[in-house]
């Protein structure tokens, strides 16, 4: 179990102070200006020795990301861009970041906006995180009265953060349709190329990083990449926040070292499965967007980017989703393809067509009122919405259902009999009363 002098997060439960001062007796903002002397491309190289890999969801390894911005800054300013979205279902870890422990990103935001040129950066932050705003809020306003933040502070580069609240769009997380918002247009995804770090923000190199992945990057540099790199497997390095929910004695956000195993992680902080490990029937590892996994795969399985997609699904936002086998899941995937549905921006044919589609056949398998044939239908309909899309949420209301047939489709058929002997029944009934 991953040691309290080993956590970035020490301040998560909100026990302790959160203001400038807590957070400075904490050791944040300790160095800032040490590391700001070093230059740009020392922060970089740190970053990408540390194998900090992107904790939004896709995993995008975070130095490599920074180093596409462009070197010398011309014209155009350079921007970052911070995805405080966090509206993928399952997914609350950024803002217990943001309502408790604040510093710990405004300070990342300082160093990643140096590491590319950066004087603004704007946090995009959803709109129903009322609370988690007014505590960035505060917090940014003590660091521009402590001369941390502002013109001519005490770090030797100009740097102002705006917070900007979002109007609960799902789509909005997404960094395209987010830059979209942002620019005060409708929230729709952009087709890339060009991307961000060319073309970004009022057409600026822009570089959008999830809360996360922003907020541990001061502590990466004060231990050293090499700490934060003595914890997970290789290629998935680090300490990451998870939030269990669901079936769980003790549902739970914690920071825990990447890759340890499922069955690990809910013993030690979440106090077990629900009725027992008997009783676990499937979960959905990373955010409601991967595909789920069945208790004997899960159990041994490390929770990091590449163990899991092995298994076909994914670490995402490490949103982990516990179903015991109370859960008809039939019915909870059908409630993530209403999601999806509802959340398409309906730019591209294949989402804003096929979502619904899905979703009303996915209704159907619920009450077992379909063709057995139609499963195949279903998973076919599922691949030709997946990757012919503009954005990702194509693909993301696509794998829930993969998952449900490729593990489940017995559930389903089992459901479709039920249903027609029920109707084969009450058919004869109504015949026998005429
Ligand atoms: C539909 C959709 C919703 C998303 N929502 C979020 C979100 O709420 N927060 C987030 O950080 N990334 C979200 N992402 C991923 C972002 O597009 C982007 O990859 C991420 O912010 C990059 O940050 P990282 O490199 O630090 O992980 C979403 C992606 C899609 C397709
Ligand atoms: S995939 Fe869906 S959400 Fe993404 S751009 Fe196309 S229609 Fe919009």
């Amino acid at each position: 179990m991953l040691q309290d002098k080993d956590r970035i997060f020490t301040n998560i439960y909100g026990t302790y102070d959160k203001s400038l001062k807590g957070a400075m007796k904490r050791g944040h903002w300790s160095g800032t200006k040490g590391f700001i002397d070093k230059g740009r491309d020392w922060v970089i190289a740190q970053t990408k020795e540390s194998g900090l890999r992107g904790r939004g969801g896709a995993g995008f390894p975070t130095g490599l990301k920074w180093s596409f911005m462009p070197k010398e800054v011309g014209e155009r300013p350079h921007y970052l861009v911070i995805n405080a979205d966090e509206s993928e279902p399952g997914t609350c870890k950024d803002r217990d970041i943001m309502r408790h422990d604040p510093h710990t990103l405004i300070e990342g935001c300082l160093i990643a906006g140096f590491a590319m040129g950066a004087h603004a950066c704007y946090i995009y932050i959803r709109g129903e995180y009322i609370r988690e705003r007014e505590a960035l809020e505060t917090a940014i306003a003590e660091c521009y009265d402590a001369n941390l933040l502002g013109k001519g502070n005490k770090h030797g580069w100009d740097y102002d953060i705006y917070v900007h609240h979002g109007a609960g769009a799902y789509i909005c997380g997404e960094e395209t349709a987010l830059l979209e918002s942002l620019e005060g247009k409708k929230g729709q995804p952009r087709l890339k190329p060009p991307f961000p770090a060319n073309v970004g923000l009022y057409g600026c190199p822009t570089t959008v990083n999830n809360v996360e992945s922003v907020a541990v990057v001061p502590t990466v540099l004060r231990r050293g990449p090499d700490w934060f790199a003595s914890f997970g497997a290789e290629n998935n390095r680090g300490t990451k926040l998870f939030c269990v929910s669901g079936h769980v004695e003790k549902p739970a956000t914690f920071e825990e070292a990447m890759s340890v195993p499922f069955r690990e992680l809910i013993e030690k902080h979440c106090g077990g499965i629900r009725g027992g490990w008997d009783n676990l029937l499937a979960v959905i590892p990373g955010g409601s967007s991967v595909r789920c996994v069945p208790a004997d795969q899960i159990i041994d399985c490390p929770m990091d980017f590449d163990s899991l997609s092995k298994l076909k699904s994914g670490l995402g936002t490490a949103a982990v989703i516990v179903m015991d086998r109370s859960t008809d899941i039939i019915r909870a995937i059908a409630r993530l393809s209403y999601f999806y549905k509802h959340e398409s921006c309906g730019q591209c044919t294949p989402c804003r067509e096929g979502t619904g589609w899905m979703w009303r056949v996915m209704e159907r398998m619920v009450e077992g009122r379909a063709q057995k044939r139609e499963i195949d239908m279903l998973l076919d309909v599922t691949k030709q919405i997946e990757g012919h899309t503009i954005c990702a949420l194509g693909d993301a209301a696509a794998w829930p259902i993969q998952g449900l047939i490729t593990h489940f489709r017995p559930e389903i058929e089992a459901r479709i009999d039920q249903y027609s002997y029920r109707s084969d029944k009450d058919g004869a009934v109504l015949e026998a009363a005429e």
